[in-house]
């Protein structure tokens, strides 16, 4: 059955303005090309003062191997939530408590000390009610922002990402403003094992089960990778080598783009968030990523189609007109209901306030949400097969945790099909889902540290 003519110009119209959102391989190869210069200027002692893609180093020389024991706790700030954590590990199992605390926005754009402090005081309830504050445990802190380190155990902030702007903590020891929190309060005793990145969480706990894990991914609120590099190759590593010969590199590839890099595939939608955002100019490849932007990106482009004329008869409404007013699983729902099914869809329209959507308005709108999800599963595949071309492994192991990569219907396919096509050919791949790479990470990093 053929559509009607407007309708089919309609359609015509809205593909044409989402061309620019769909990348080819080519240009996704350029990518590649560009951000395996960037990562190698990052891992270089003289390019690195100067690089954008930081590849910080994280001090994690070795993988776990199932046998770490004990009894840690662990912090997890740095996406939606802030978690705490108390994990016993033991021969190839592990139990886990958690509880997790609201971040309110007034600390997340506060004074660092505001910030530290309520974190003290999360961990401090924690403790008390899990009856562990007469303990001195080993603690490993998930803190997902740059930090240039200097060792396991210290970690200047380099710059906020995300939604956070705390005040004071630029250039500051992240370990050394939560020992003192903790002072200040003076009821409760921690040993700070280890400060790690999420990514490094998240490829830890993969590889504490898959030997073959040597990629850690995350794809939530922003996006970053970590991987093992040769201590070689990483000229900044300082430390003693422990025989493994390797280091975990924090690419805080989020940063990509930064300096024009990617301006060939940004479009004014991206700009536009860039624009309104509180990092204006940082982060710009996260942008065309995360969960935090991707909902707002979809909306944009509503946005514009509508006031075109080419969605909903040319009527919008108040919410779909509202920044930050189309959420991120939005798009993740619509998605997820088979062609030619759309409840999802009139319903989400609906809760914007738009009654009045045809059967066409929701095949439109469901276009446009899978250019905005696919151009960001093609991105992050590119800076993956850049990865995996680094790797003299035959097969690896990619670990990933984040809300967008847990919860999109069709993240984690588009993903194997564009790796596959965009990867040297004699490599092989798994991509793995890791059940709570930042919580467990953290233990892993902190027992693995404490096993030497
Ligand atoms: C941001 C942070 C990075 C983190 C990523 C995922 O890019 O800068 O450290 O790994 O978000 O949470």
């Amino acid at each position: 059955m053929g559509l009607k003519w407007p309708e089919n110009l309609a359609l015509y119209k809205i593909q044409d303005r989402c061309k620019e959102l769909i990348l080819g391989d080519d240009q996704l190869k350029e990518v590649m090309k560009r951000l395996t210069d960037d990562i190698n200027k990052g891992l270089g002692k003289k390019t690195h003062a100067d690089a954008i893609v930081k590849c910080f180093v994280t001090y994690v020389q070795d993988l776990p191997n199932g046998t770490e024991k004990g009894k840690f706790l662990a912090l997890d700030l740095g996406g939606t939530n802030f978690r705490v954590l108390l994990i016993e590990l033991g021969d190839n199992h592990f139990e886990m408590k958690s509880k997790i605390f609201a971040i309110p926005q007034h600390i997340m754009l506060g004074s660092g000390e505001q910030l530290f402090d309520h974190i003290a005081d999360c961990l401090a309830k924690f403790m008390k009610e899990e009856k562990v504050q007469k303990e001195k445990l080993p603690l490993g802190f998930t803190f997902s922002f740059p930090l240039q380190q200097l060792g396991l155990t210290r970690g200047m902030l380099e710059r906020w990402t995300k939604g956070f702007n705390c005040s004071g903590v630029i250039g500051q020891d992240v370990v050394q403003l939560l020992k003192d929190a903790i002072a200040r309060r003076g009821d409760i005793q921690i040993t700070v094992c280890a400060i790690l990145n999420d990514t490094t969480g998240t490829l830890m706990s993969c590889a504490w089960k898959n030997h073959d894990c040597k990629i850690g991914l995350i794809v939530g609120t922003g996006t970053n990778a970590c991987y093992v590099e040769k201590q070689k190759n990483a000229e900044l590593f300082d430390g003693q080598d422990n025989g493994s010969g390797k280091v975990l590199i924090n690419t805080e590839w989020g940063a990509f783009g930064d300096d024009g890099q990617l301006d060939f595939v940004r479009t004014e939608y991206d700009r536009d968030i860039d624009e309104h955002s509180i990092n204006p100019g940082k982060q710009l490849h996260e942008k065309m990523i995360s969960g935090m932007y991707m909902g707002e990106l979809a909306r944009l482009v509503l946005q514009k189609l509508t006031k075109e004329g080419l969605l909903f008869n040319g009527k919008g409404s108040d919410p779909l007109f509202t920044r930050q007013r189309f959420y991120t699983k939005y798009v993740s729902e619509i998605e997820n209901e088979p062609h030619g099914t759309y409840n999802n869809c009139r319903q989400i329209l609906e809760e914007l306030g738009i009654k009045h959507a045809s059967e066409q308005d929701c095949v439109n709108v469901r276009y446009v949400c899978e250019c905005v999800s696919r151009r960001a599963a093609h991105l992050v595949s590119a800076g993956i097969a850049c990865l995996l071309n680094k790797m003299d492994d035959p097969t690896v192991t990619v670990g990933i945790d984040g809300s967008v990569y847990r919860y999109h219907p069709h993240f984690h396919n588009l993903m194997v099909a564009k790796i596959s096509n965009l990867v040297n050919k004699h490599i092989k791949f798994n991509l793995m889902l890791s059940d709570d790479g930042s919580g467990r990470g953290a233990a892993l990093v902190a027992a693995v540290a404490s096993r030497k």
